[in-house]
């Protein structure tokens, strides 16, 4: 009988599934919800079946995509990057300070700011990432900016990336940032780790990191080549079970 019901979900499960709509993530969770008793009662007799559809039962949740995600921490709110005055990313993307550890292109007119903001904008999109500017409450500022994109959605992982403009350096703002954004990747995307690519000298990214969870997972040497100079690159990451 519990056979019949957990081949008839799995039947259910392939026949309707679709790739983002709300009714495959129900039928997903009680997908899920039979498989676990079902292995849990037949061990390895359903586990080779249950190995060829695996991989479709664990998978980032992209209806975070189907509206952009407001975000709010105790000190600021996390609103769409691609809604943010160009003026105000071309401030950000061409600060020396804020640059010089970051080795990228700085953005060197408005109109680099204002494709930035379209390529953030078709990524959200496309699903490939997601971006916040962060509003400072007590001045209605916006102070910097914060994202996951470089998804690696075959392991549920995603890159964190974060400025903040120097002026906010110091008060604690990116850590409340940071742990705001990692706790909605954990438990709205549904993803697995987060990772962060540091250039080893940015010791104030470094520190942030390790406040805020993340471990040192590698070490690059000389594995990314910018101006002429290869240099090296230092991964850090983090999974919910870190923070717990
Ligand atoms: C990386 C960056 C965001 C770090 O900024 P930051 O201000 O040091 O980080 P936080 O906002 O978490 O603040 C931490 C500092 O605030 C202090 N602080 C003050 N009030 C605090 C509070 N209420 N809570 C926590 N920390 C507080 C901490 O002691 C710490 O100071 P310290 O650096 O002297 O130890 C910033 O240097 C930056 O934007 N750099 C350029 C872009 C960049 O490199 N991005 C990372 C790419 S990998």
């Amino acid at each position: 009988m519990f056979a019949l019901k957990y081949f008839h979900m799995l039947n259910i499960y392939f026949k309707y599934q679709t790739n983002d709509t709300v009714f495959t993530r129900i039928l997903q969770k009680s997908f899920n919800k039979l498989h676990s008793r079902f292995t849990f009662k037949h061990g390895w007799v359903c586990n080779s079946i249950i190995d060829l559809f695996a991989f479709q039962n664990i998978a980032m949740n992209d209806l975070i995509f189907s509206e952009f995600p407001l975000l709010e921490s105790e000190r600021m709110f996390f609103k769409n990057y691609a809604d943010a005055s160009p003026e105000v990313i071309y401030e950000i993307r061409s600060n020396k300070k804020i640059n010089e550890f970051l080795d990228r292109e700085p953005a060197h007119s408005i109109e680099d700011a204002i494709k930035h903001i379209k390529i953030v904008h078709r990524a959200f999109e496309e699903k490939a990432g997601v971006n916040w500017v962060l509003i400072e409450k007590a001045g209605n500022k916006l102070v910097g900016y914060i994202g996951l994109w470089r998804f690696i959605k075959e392991h549920n992982r995603a890159e964190i990336g974060y400025v903040l403009l120097p002026n906010y350096w110091g008060k604690g703002l990116m850590k409340e940032a940071i742990d705001t954004v990692v706790r909605f990747g954990f438990t709205k995307m549904e993803i697995h780790s987060i990772e962060a690519n540091v250039n080893p000298q940015n010791i104030k990214s470094i520190n942030l990191l390790e406040k805020c969870g993340f471990k040192k997972e590698a070490y690059f040497r000389e594995n990314y080549l910018h101006k002429g100079k290869y240099l090296d690159s230092v991964i850090y990451s983090l999974l919910e079970k870190d923070l717990s």
